[in-house]
Order: structure tokens, then sequence, then C-alpha cells
């Protein structure tokens, strides 16, 4: 009797500890970098998707960033304890350290339509704080903020979901082009097309969701691509269950690409773990993420 009752209150214990990391996870902040290279690989008559796993920064010596921007997603803000003053903060500590090109979120403000005005005092505080250091503010649409009224008028960001905006990095003169889809929705009615994007300069994306990329046509895929959605799992189970049960149509993180830097069939692809939590107000080993992601062109 008394084994049973070790044995139960051991068990107890963990689960507690479980739950208590679960609520304590969501308030912690990874602030990172990635360095994104252009792939090597380009074979644009391939439909063959091939996930390659890169380090988040590159071991290629004396290689600098032609444009460097600070990405986040999915702050889904009913329940995002890394809030706006946060947010707004690291943007002043990265553009001190290094001038930023572009401030850009990778869509999903709110988790249901009818808080939308929550997602947008969010989005607003950190419009706000872009404006103030002189930073341009880009962002796209996420499966949960398609059915919110006024979007593009509302999120206080340069909306370029169908956009393709030329840039030119201010330190070696290279150009690239910005260019953004919307979601669809949670249900993937249609996937987007690619916005124009003439004269050959590299083409930089934001998609909410990685699994986009598999849905362009392989000569019109861009060669970097920053995007959200996952969460990284957003509470980890053994034998990523989470995707294999609860994510099943999402084929990117199925084939291991969930968090991080990938070559994607010729197409450098960072994606985020984004900020906040999506229905339940946890997470398991995927903190909240933020990056300065410098792109060498
Ligand atoms: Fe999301």
């Amino acid at each position: 009797m008394d084994v049973i009752y070790v044995i139960l209150t051991v068990f107890a214990g963990l689960a507690l500890l479980y739950i208590l990391w679960c609520l304590a996870e969501p308030f912690f902040l990874d602030m990172d970098k990635a360095t994104l290279k252009k792939s090597p690989r380009k074979d644009p008559d391939s439909n063959n998707i091939v996930v390659k796993k890169q380090p988040m920064t590159s071991k290629d010596n004396g290689l600098t960033p032609d444009l460097k921007f600070f990405f986040f997603s999915d702050t889904h803000a009913e329940w995002c304890p890394v809030n706006a003053k946060r947010i707004c903060s690291a943007i002043r500590d990265s553009h001190k350290a290094s001038a930023l090109d572009g401030v850009i979120f990778g869509g999903d403000i709110i988790t249901y339509p009818r808080n939308a005005a929550r997602g947008f005092r969010y989005i607003n505080e950190v419009s706000s704080c872009c404006k103030e250091l002189g930073i341009p503010f880009y962002g796209i649409t996420g499966n949960h903020d398609v059915n919110i009224t006024d979007f593009a008028a509302k999120a206080g960001f340069t909306l370029i979901d169908n956009l393709a905006l030329p840039l030119t990095s201010k330190t070696s003169g290279k150009k690239a082009f910005l260019a953004g889809v919307p979601d669809s929705g949670t249900r993937k009615l249609a996937w987007p097309e690619m916005p124009s994007c003439e004269g050959g300069d590299p083409v930089i994306l934001i998609a909410h969701d990685p699994d986009t990329l598999i849905h362009i046509a392989p000569e019109k895929r861009p060669d970097f691509m920053l995007s959200g959605h996952l969460h990284g799992g957003q509470m980890k189970f053994p034998f990523k269950i989470e995707f294999r049960v609860l994510r099943k149509k999402d084929k990117l993180p199925n084939m291991g690409a969930v968090q991080g830097v990938f070559d994607i069939s010729g197409t450098t692809v960072f994606i985020s773990r984004g900020l906040g939590c999506g229905i339940m107000p946890f997470r398991f080993l995927s903190m909240p993420e933020a990056t300065v992601v410098g792109i060498c062109l």
C-alpha cells in the first residue's frame, strides 16, 4: 500500500511540475539571430521536396548580411505574456546594435476574430515604436486574421499581402524584393500565387504557413522565405504526436521543418516559434521567439 502511495505521489508531483512549466514557459522570450545565405541548390524543374536543416548562424566566417530584419510572428494576443513593450525594447536594442532595414510581422495577431481589438493594440504599439525609430514595419495576414474586418487599415504596418517591394541594401547596394502572400484561413481553401518579381533580383517571401512554399511552382519559388504558424509545436510531445496527430495535414513539419533554418528544395527558409499561445495558454519546450534575421544576397 505504501509503495502505491509513494508512486502516486511521485506521479502527482511530476504532473504538477509539468503543468507549472507549461504555464511559465510563455513568459520567457528567446531573442535570437539567424543568418540566411542563398542555397547553392537550385533545381527549378524539381517537384521533389527535400528538407535540409541548416545552422541558425552561418559558419561561413566573414559573411556579412546585406539586409537585417527584426522578425516576430503569431502574437495571438489573447494570451501573449511577451507583451508589446518587451518587443519594442528588443527592437530598440537590436537597432542600436546594428541598424535594421525593417521590422516584419508574420501573421496571426489573435486566435479569435472577436478579439481583434486586442491584437491591434499590440501591433499598433510596435508600430509606434518603429515610427519613432524610423524603421519600416511590414506584415502579412495569418490564418487567424483572414476574417478580421478592416485588417489592412487597422494593422499599423504596411500590409504586403500580394505585393513585392524593391529594397536596396544600405551596406552593399545589392537589390532584392520583399514579397508577401496572404493566408487563406485554417481550412486552406486556396494557396496564394507568388507576386510578380521581375528583373532577377533575389526574392525574400513572407508567408505565414511554411507549407505555402511547396504549393508554389518550382520555377517561381523564392530565394528566401520567413514563416511562423507552427509555434514550434507549442507543446512538444514524444514522437512528434503534436504534428503526426494534431497537424497531420501539414506537410513540412511532418518532414522535420518545425522551427529554425532549413534549405527546402533550394529556398532558404526560417520558421519562427512565434510569441503567443493559440487556443491553449501553454507552451512546453517551445519558448516564445523573436529573431534578428540577416540575409546575405
Ligand atoms: Fe499562429
